[in-house]
């Protein structure tokens, strides 16, 4: 056992850990067992489908018109790639750390850190922005079933306000819209800032709806992994028979003709998707945080994060056809709720239904994500890396209680406040970073015999198809990998361009890497594709995760290090 920061814990110590930890040394007797493969498949749905299909997707679709059902097929290739290296990991280490352990058993304890800290943007950070999406369609539901109408200023944060208000204001001044709805949405944009409360001169704004929501979502991922399974299992039962009924009343409106051109503006147009799109996805590795509750982790794991998988991705690639297929691509500028939105006009009835829909596809995932995050850090906590408490397990509901609470305060006081956009990047950004290293960590794997009833990743070479590839990306992007290396040091270098060198650069490192040793072909494209997405990204939000990754560092040097089991295991044996 070295005192470095990369030093590592075997899969058996890490059981061994675990097994103790099941214990918690309050007779707790830990957390339990019930989950079978239909349930986690429902969780990988469960949190899967949720704000990104039922919101973020709009602006994809503005951008990249329905070539964006193009993207759900990359980004569903890639995640799948992400997910059969998750489900080894899963049959190997059937731990509720998800890829902190993984990373911890392959890379070390720094790594597994900085993956245990980039998880809290997948599972915290981007349940603020579920838990505001969810805010959104749910006011939709007061207001036009109920019509109940909440003071605007109890529904929205403050810089989404102010951004309305000033642009609204400087509009109105200007004159001349002739446009009605647009003409509403300035008048109510105005009017809202002007009934806010005052402290001061603040105007006050706050997202009531998704704080309380949260609250809620936490009370139940506090009182119990069975409450907490039936109740997704009801959600996702009704959210993919809603989503099934859309596909095919929606086929009905669709037009063809708005599928000319697939692309109206190109392949970069259907990039500026990527973040949105690969959120739409994020999830299933859910399910990994939830081996200690499985009945079988080891079998039925790794099952369910490909079933989730593909059951969303065939719901997904069709919903893009249709939604883009009624609506004309350029009628999506700004459209939050697309799904309802393709159907105000045409049928209200079913925009009614899906408004109800996204309701509880939101709340499910709001849950799994909620039910995930205290997992997580239940594992680094037995590792030494966050402190005692975060281990703690309830005596009488069975689940790691303080971390819940905790989670729960660090999601719903955020989302009060918070703007979504931007924390959706941060998410997609975090999550594929630690897709990145899953993925990159089964390669440092050890070879194992075949276990009858345990998944096992195919061993494919990929010695020649990998080089082969790389060489076919360089190709196709020639024309861009020209102009970048052309601007290289000039005013006009993007910075975005600099990522897309670093990541050729990369991808041709593991092309030779892959020619020398023959490298298991599913990882390397695993590790390869996430990065892609990843420097598709715009930078604006990587120098924010660099920042965050940075917080992370200095947490770990100064708390983690010193206290991780493995150094405080050494000082004794010294
Ligand atoms: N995939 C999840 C959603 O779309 C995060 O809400």
């Amino acid at each position: 056992m070295s005192n470095s920061i990369f030093r590592k814990k075997s899969i058996s110590v890490i059981m061994k850990d675990a097994a103790e930890g099941l214990d918690d040394g309050h007779g707790t007797g830990g957390l339990k067992k019930i989950l079978g493969v239909r349930d986690l498949t429902f969780m990988g749905i469960a949190a899967v489908v949720g704000a990104g299909i039922f919101s973020t997707i709009g602006g994809a679709a503005y951008h990249g018109g329905p070539g964006i059902s193009l993207l759900f097929i990359i980004t569903a290739v890639t995640c799948g790639f992400s997910a059969l290296c998750y489900a080894e990991f899963a049959s190997r280490v059937p731990i509720a750390g998800s890829a902190y352990t993984y990373s911890y058993v392959t890379f070390g304890e720094l790594v597994a850190w900085i993956i245990g800290w980039a998880l809290i943007l997948e599972y915290a950070i981007g349940n603020i922005v579920v838990a505001i999406s969810w805010s959104g369609y749910f006011n939709n539901l007061l207001v036009h079933i109920f019509h109940i109408h909440l003071p605007d200023w109890m529904l929205i944060d403050g810089t989404t306000a102010s951004e309305a208000f000033r642009e609204a204001s400087a509009a109105l001044a200007k004159g001349g819209i002739t446009d009605a709805a647009v003409l509403s949405k300035y008048q109510f944009a105005v009017k809202a800032w002007n009934e806010a409360p005052l402290i001061g001169n603040t105007h006050v704004f706050f997202n009531l709806p998704a704080f309380i929501i949260v609250g809620l979502i936490t009370w139940l991922a506090y009182v119990g992994i069975r409450e907490s399974k039936q109740t997704t299992n009801y959600m996702v039962i009704f959210k993919i028979a809603v989503i099934i009924f859309v596909i095919v009343a929606g086929a009905f409106f669709v037009d063809t003709n708005n599928w000319r051109p697939f692309m109206p503006n190109g392949f970069k147009g259907v990039l500026e998707g990527v973040s949105a799109v690969f959120y739409a996805y994020i999830g299933f590795d859910a399910i990994s945080t939830t081996a200690e509750e499985c009945r079988n982790p080891q079998r039925d794991m790794p099952k369910a994060m490909i079933y989730s998988l593909l059951i969303c991705t065939g719901l997904y690639i069709l919903i893009a056809l249709v939604l883009t297929g009624i609506e004309n691509y350029s009628a999506f500028k700004d459209v939050n709720d697309p799904l309802a939105f393709v159907f105000a006009n045409r049928a209200p009835w079913i925009e009614k239904v899906i408004s109800v829909s996204a309701v509880i596809a939101t709340t499910s995932v709001l849950l799994v994500f909620q039910l995930g995050q205290p997992r997580i850090w239940m594992s680094m906590s037995r590792d030494g890396l966050l402190p005692k408490r975060f281990q703690k397990v309830h005596p009488r509901f069975h689940t790691p209680s303080f971390a819940t609470i905790i989670t729960g305060i660090l999601v719903a006081v955020p989302s009060l406040f918070l703007q979504s956009g931007l924390m959706t990047d941060l998410t997609s950004i975090g999550t594929l970073f630690a897709f990145v290293l899953v993925a990159g960590g089964v390669l440092l794997l050890p070879p194992q015999p075949k276990a009858p009833g345990k998944f096992q990743l195919p061993y494919i070479n990929g010695q020649f198809i990998v080089p082969i590839l790389t060489g076919l990306f360089i190709y196709g992007f020639r024309e861009r990998l020209e102009n970048a290396f052309h601007n290289l040091g000039s005013a006009a270098q993007d910075h975005q361009e600099i990522l897309f060198l670093l990541f050729v650069l990369i991808a041709v490192i593991l092309a030779v890497l892959t020619l020398l040793k023959k490298f298991s072909l599913i990882p390397i494209l695993g590790v390869v594709s996430c990065l892609y997405l990843m420097i598709e990204i715009p930078t604006k939000s990587w120098y924010m995760f660099l920042v965050w990754m940075v917080l992370g560092l200095a947490i770990y040097f100064l708390y983690g290090y010193r206290n991780s089991r493995l150094h405080t295991a050494l000082k004794v044996q010294k």
